[in-house]
């Protein structure tokens, strides 16, 4: 019999100048950046917790400590793999992925193959297994007035 479990990813970061945008690997061109520990990747991290929600694992800090100097401006997609190693190692595929990055600006629309293909090829999935979504915040609150970048995901996983 098959189980079918879902799991939530969220995650914020500031805008900050003289970052590299970096959203699901890829990089997006632009005059600023996301801060944080690692590559401040903020879409791989709500994934990697929606990986690690779903089979009950804890979260993203708990695996990466932005305290550990190792993932001082690490590869976000080694967590997202990290992640999905550890489901895979407890039975789990990944049936489907879906996330929504909120961010203000710049348009993210013609990144979304890219960003897609990447994330597949992380996950080891088909492309239309891996949907990546994009909203503004409609010039509202810190994403809006853009102070800061958000993420959300979803996925299912089916053992
Ligand atoms: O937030 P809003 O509903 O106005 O976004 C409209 C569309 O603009 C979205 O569906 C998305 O395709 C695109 N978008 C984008 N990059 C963003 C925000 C939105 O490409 N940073
Ligand atoms: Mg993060």
């Amino acid at each position: 019999m098959s189980e079918i479990r879902t799991g939530l990813g969220w995650d914020v970061h500031r805008i900050a100048a003289g970052r590299t945008m970096i959203l699901g690997g890829v990089t997006v061109p632009c005059e600023f950046g996301l801060e944080g520990h690692s590559d401040a990747d903020v879409l791989a991290h709500a994934i990697t917790d929606a990986i690690l929600g779903a089979a009950a694992l804890g979260d993203i800090g708990m695996h990466f400590p932005d305290s550990d100097p190792r993932w001082k401006g690490s590869d976000s997609l080694v967590f997202l793999r990290h992640a999905h190693e550890l489901a895979k190692q407890r039975g789990y595929r990944i049936v489907n992925l879906d996330s929504t990055v909120i961010l203000e600006r710049p348009k993210l629309k013609d990144y979304r193959q890219a960003i897609r293909q990447r994330l597949a090829e992380t996950l080891e999935l088909e492309l239309d297994r891996v949907s990546v979504k994009f909203k503004t915040a409609e010039k509202v609150g810190p994403v809006g007035e853009g102070r800061s970048a958000e993420a959300q995901a979803v996925v299912t996983l089916e053992k």
